[in-house]
């Protein structure tokens, strides 16, 4: 099938690839004319493992385009897909201004029929306004389906969730559009759930709503862990064993971070607000976040005693392992709270590091691990990344000024940490 997608981000880029990769044509465009002069010259311009060899493949066999011509995106297209950005609102509410603006560009170039596509996470009922503003601008007497088809891809795995997801979820009320849509997963294994429109847009927001409060549940019990000197990977491992619970994303921490979590919790708090239920649950679960990672920092504070003039090493900037995505991101709010106090930072990622420079220059961002723990007061992991299960612990101990680790994410098990003379402080244990 010929394919357009309107936004070439994380998901729209990645979208875009995939389904080349299972045979469909692809045309992609953004506003954003440098994103797309870098992908016409074969550059990608995000990290996400395995996409840049699938790109490399599908532009090959000429399976993907790029094009700053919206129009031309569109009018080559059986299906539109909406990637576009949804970002929050000071005050919580998805930013749906992309969303419209992409809708109006599209409807000008309709001709034929065509399904729609929303794949961008939009608040519920943000389908019928698609709709809308697509009959509203579009030319006289042409015909359209709009589809809710959220993206579920996490960042880090993004590939493979896209060609092998769990689940595909398609609201329609048009069986047209359900034949459509059933030819353009044909080559999927994954079980596709038929719904109406409003239902598909809700079911994101709800499975990422719980997604969160799952992790913001475990960091509340990890509290009460330290609280009463249990150690919460036990628990958790305990409860995880429970089918009826499952044993992810019962990782404590400090907190949930990264473009979706947060804003996606916030909105669908207030879209529920909007329609007249206070769903407080998702207030408690945005609480707990916050109140995880401010105890965090004051634990690395606590460490130090005065913050000022110290020299802390910090791994990790990414929001997440695998990712070069900064959004919301964890190491933000923590080199700045200890910058604002006077500390020296230096910090290692494996990706993230030229993203966080544009944000806080005043970082030294340095080549590897080790370079952040020389002669550091204190270090600091943010960022589950692999490679820093891996680090030579023992060098690292004798590297340091001193050598203490606070530890965000519980990489290292505690007696082993003391064993090498390390003051250790970890999360829940
Ligand atoms: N990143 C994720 O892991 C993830 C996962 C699932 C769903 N989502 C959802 O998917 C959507 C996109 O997320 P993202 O992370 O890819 O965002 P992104 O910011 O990386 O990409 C959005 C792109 O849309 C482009 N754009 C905006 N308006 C446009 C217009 N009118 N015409 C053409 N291009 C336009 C932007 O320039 C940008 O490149 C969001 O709603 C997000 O919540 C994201």
């Amino acid at each position: 099938m010929n394919l357009a997608i309107v936004g070439a981000g994380y998901v729209g880029l990645v979208t875009g690839v995939c389904f080349a990769a299972k045979g469909h044509r692809v045309v992609a465009t953004d506003k954003n004319l440098d994103k797309i002069k870098s992908l016409q010259a074969g550059k990608i311009p995000i990290y996400e493992p395995g996409l840049e060899d699938l790109l490399k493949e599908v532009v090959r066999a000429k399976k993907i385009s790029f094009t700053e011509d919206l129009g031309e995106a569109v009018r080559a297209a059986d299906v539109v897909f909406l990637c576009v950005d949804t970002p929050p609102q000071e005050n919580g509410m998805a930013d749906l201004s992309s969303v419209e603006s992409a809708s109006r560009q599209i409807a000008k170039h309709l001709a034929g029929y065509k399904v729609i596509v929303e794949k961008s996470t939009v608040p519920v009922k943000t389908g019928e306004r698609v709709g809308r503003t697509l009959e509203k601008y579009c030319p006289a007497g042409v015909s359209f389906d709009v589809v809710s088809n959220p993206e579920f891809l996490r960042e880090g795995a993004a590939v493979q969730d896209a060609l092998n997801p769990d689940r595909i979820v398609v609201g329609t009320q048009s069986e047209k559009a359900r034949q459509v849509m059933r030819e353009l997963y044909a080559g999927y294994a994954a079980p596709i759930l038929f719904t109406d429109i409003k239902s598909a847009e809700m079911i994101k927001h709800a499975a990422n709503a719980f997604l969160a409060m799952k992790i913001s549940f475990v960091n509340a019990v990890a509290q009460i862990c330290e609280l009463a000197g249990a150690d919460i990977s036990q628990v958790a491992q305990g409860i995880g064993l429970d089918k009826r619970i499952g044993s992810s994303f019962l990782n404590a921490g400090i907190g949930y971070g990264g473009s979706c979590f947060p804003k996606d919790v916030d909105a669908f708090a207030r879209i529920a607000q909007e329609l007249g239920y206070p769903f407080r649950l998702l207030s408690e679960v945005q609480e707990i976040n916050r109140f995880q990672r401010q105890h965090f920092i004051r634990k690395i504070e606590d460490e130090l005693w005065v913050v000022k003039d110290k020299e802390v090493g910090i791994l990790g900037i990414a929001f997440k392992p695998d990712t070069d995505d900064i959004r919301e991101a964890p190491f933000l709010t923590i080199a700045e709270a200890l910058m604002n106090k006077g500390a020296k930072i230096r910090a290692y990622d494996p990706k993230a590091a030229e993203n966080a420079r544009k944000l806080l220059p005043s970082v030294r961002y340095v080549e590897t691990p080790y370079a952040a723990a020389e002669g550091a007061d204190c270090l600091v992991i943010v960022t589950e990344w692999k490679e820093f299960k891996d680090l030579d612990l023992a060098r690292i101990q004798k590297s340091m000024a001193h050598p203490t680790v606070i530890d965000g994410r519980n990489l290292f098990p505690p007696e082993r940490m003391k064993e090498l003379g390390f003051v250790y402080r970890s999360v829940g244990r």
